[in-house]
């Protein structure tokens, strides 16, 4: 019996090495280690032998069987379980982990701001990535002759002339809302914006803005230095900003904002360009005669806009060196940001 046993195992170690398929080697398993199998037939015998025969056989059998069903365990792993054929499906094996994206750290950003904003009470406004001349210059009250519109600055359509171009910013969503609204109107406009760029770490041809609009009885521009301090504060804590009086044709003041270098804290470093100060965005009070291109009353409303350069703030927040990062589908860059 010790040999019928110690045969057995020699035998199946040597048949499970030579098996070539997942379903060989489930029936080889049944064939030996089955209720009905070899090995169960074997130890059926046990009981009949005189005791003299049986002392230590049980404990060679129990440790033999565990010796098999290790190597079956073993060879089992030689053979991934194939969808097509049921029987090989083993539900108990590790899974593979799906891969799960997430969020942009420019999308993550907006949806940041759409927060701040919508506790202010402004509401999310969209508009086209390709739009008219009118939307995107004349009815901003920018001129034929502004250097911005020259072909060398704007990407226009082909065959469209000089009529469609892919917007240069996202102010002519002020426009377009205002055509289907009336104030008081608070709205913030997130969105994709491009310019004929030399591309290199701080500027790309396509970029990120989130434009504002407030349209209501009595703004003034404290209200506008108001709003963009809050942002400040929110995003950026206690950091110093000031307001430097700057010309946008569709604004009357209009203004940049800067910030105090978060690098250098206002002491000059080559980021800040040794000025101690980062330009982060352009606003001003809306110029009447864009109120009017919007049919609203300037002797009866007045308003504000602003417009912020999204990627130059998220460089900040993370200290990010390289604009083009965003867009080059770096994975090593973006999985920074889970
Ligand atoms: N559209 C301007 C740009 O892209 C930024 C800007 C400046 C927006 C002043 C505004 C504003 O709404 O009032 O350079």
């Amino acid at each position: 019996m010790r040999t019928e046993i110690e045969k057995l195992f020699q035998e199946t170690i040597r048949q499970i090495q030579s098996v070539k398929t997942s379903s060989d080697l489930q029936a080889l398993y049944f064939s030996v280690l089955g209720r009905k199998g070899k090995f169960a037939q074997l130890l059926s015998r046990l009981p009949n032998l005189p005791p003299g025969e049986r002392a230590g056989l049980g404990t060679l059998a129990n440790q033999t069987r565990n010796k098999l069903q290790q190597a079956f365990d073993q060879a089992k792993l030689k053979f991934k379980p194939q969808a097509a054929d049921s029987a090989d499906f083993d539900p108990t094996w590790p899974g593979i982990l799906p891969e799960v994206g997430h969020t942009h750290p420019i999308s993550a950003f907006i949806e940041s701001a759409i927060k701040f904003f919508s506790g202010l009470g402004y509401e999310v406004a969209e508009g086209p990535e390709v739009e008219y001349s009118r939307y995107n210059f004349d009815l901003l009250n920018i001129p034929p002759n502004h250097p911005s519109r020259d072909l060398w600055d704007t990407y226009y359509l082909k065959n469209s002339g000089p009529q469609m171009l892919l917007r240069t910013q996202t102010s002519p969503v002020q426009i377009r809302y205002m055509e289907k609204h009336r104030p008081p109107v608070f709205i913030i406009a997130p969105g994709r914006t491009y310019r004929h760029e030399a591309t290199d770490a701080g500027h790309e041809t396509t970029f990120t803005q989130i434009e504002a609009l407030a349209i209501d009885k009595n703004l003034k521009l404290t209200d506008l230095l108001g709003t963009l301090s809050a942002f400040f504060q929110h995003f950026f804590g206690n950091v110093k900003i000031r307001f430097r009086p700057h010309y946008y044709p569709f604004v009357e003041p209009g203004l940049d904002l800067d910030m105090a270098c978060l690098l250098c804290h206002g002491k000059g470093c080559p980021v800040c360009k040794y000025s101690g100060w980062l330009e982060m965005l352009g606003a001003g009070m809306v110029h009447p005669k864009v109120l009017k291109n919007m049919k609203v009353a300037p002797n009866r409303y007045s308003g504000f806009a602003f417009g912020i350069g999204v990627e130059r703030l998220v460089m900040l927040l993370y200290g990010i060196t390289d604009i083009r990062l965003f867009l080059a589908g770096d994975l090593r860059f973006l999985e920074q940001f889970t």
